[in-house]
């Protein structure tokens, strides 16, 4: 299947590590042209380097913190002035502490709300119009199954992220005339660093081993098992591609058909 994905340029934010680096790859793969960013400069040009001697993609890669408007805008200024154009804008930050209501205090809450709500606000003022100039784009949003089916000591995602879908949701009515798409993705359990910290913390609040803890989780999934990257990122990679063009509005999970509600 062609993907219309060539020359592309797909912003790909919190992109050196996990499912941002997997998305990144998959556009790569397609003739994607990449801009990448996260907080660590080393690892970030270390992703950059990898992805471009293993496909020869063309990459704007810059230390950003997505919770800091300005730099977001640099990111977005930088991109415009070295390709012209942004097609696609994936939004991806890390995630917010695990933890149960009584763990936290006003200050996580307000820096969580910055890193889960807040940096896509920015990552869409400073995009969007650029995609309105060139009556395509495709916005796409990394939250994650508790939107659908909440997660016992994941408080600040459940709360914060299901404001991100409200978001998203009204803007794929708002663009649509632009012919803008916005779609959600949710992961599951996916093979990455974040996965292993929120296994650490169940684990390490069970007071048993991470093995344990993991082998119960692998028991609540049909499937089995957790899920890997690439297996996530196949599905951004479809939804912002030609053959996506009908598709707007959703929220789709891959999470091996952990969420056991019908929608
Ligand atoms: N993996 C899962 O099973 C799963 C499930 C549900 C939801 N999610 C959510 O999906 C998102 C991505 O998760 P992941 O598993 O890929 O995490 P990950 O492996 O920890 O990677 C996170 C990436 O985001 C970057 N990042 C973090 N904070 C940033 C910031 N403020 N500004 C710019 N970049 C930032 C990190 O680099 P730096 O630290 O250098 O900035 C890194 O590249 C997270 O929000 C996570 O909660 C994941």
């Amino acid at each position: 299947m062609d993907l219309g994905l060539k020359n592309r340029v797909a912003l790909v934010a919190a992109s050196s590590k996990g499912l941002g680096k997997a998305i990144a790859r998959g556009f790569a793969e397609e003739g994607a042209k990449l801009v990448l960013c996260a907080r660590g400069e080393e690892t970030l040009k270390n992703t950059a380097k990898e992805i471009e001697s293993a496909t020869g993609a063309e990459i704007l890669a810059m230390a950003v913190d997505v919770t800091q408007q300005d730099q977001v805008k640099r990111l977005v200024d930088q991109a415009i002035s070295r390709f012209g154009r942004i097609d696609i804008l994936v939004n991806n930050a890390g995630g917010p502490p695990a933890g149960a209501f009584l763990d936290h205090n006003p200050e996580v809450w307000e820096k969580s709300f910055h890193l889960t709500f807040m940096s896509t606000v920015y990552l869409c003022y400073a995009v969007i119009p650029h995609m309105q100039r060139q009556k395509w784009g495709r916005i796409i949003t990394i939250t994650s199954v508790t939107v659908k089916q909440p997660v016992d000591g994941l408080i600040t995602s459940n709360a914060l992220r299901s404001g991100v879908t409200g978001l998203t949701k009204t803007l794929a009515n708002e663009l649509a005339k632009d012919n803008i798409l916005v779609n959600n993705v949710c992961p599951g359990y996916i093979q990455t660093d974040r996965f292993m910290e929120v296994m650490e913390a169940r684990a390490k609040k069970q007071g048993s081993p991470i093995e344990e803890v993991i082998a119960s989780i692998e028991k609540t999934i049909p499937l089995g098992r957790v899920g890997q990257p690439k297996e996530f990122a196949d599905m951004v990679v479809f939804l912002a591609s030609e053959r996506a063009n009908y598709i707007t509005g959703t929220n789709i999970q891959i999470d091996g058909g952990v969420v056991k509600s019908l929608l």
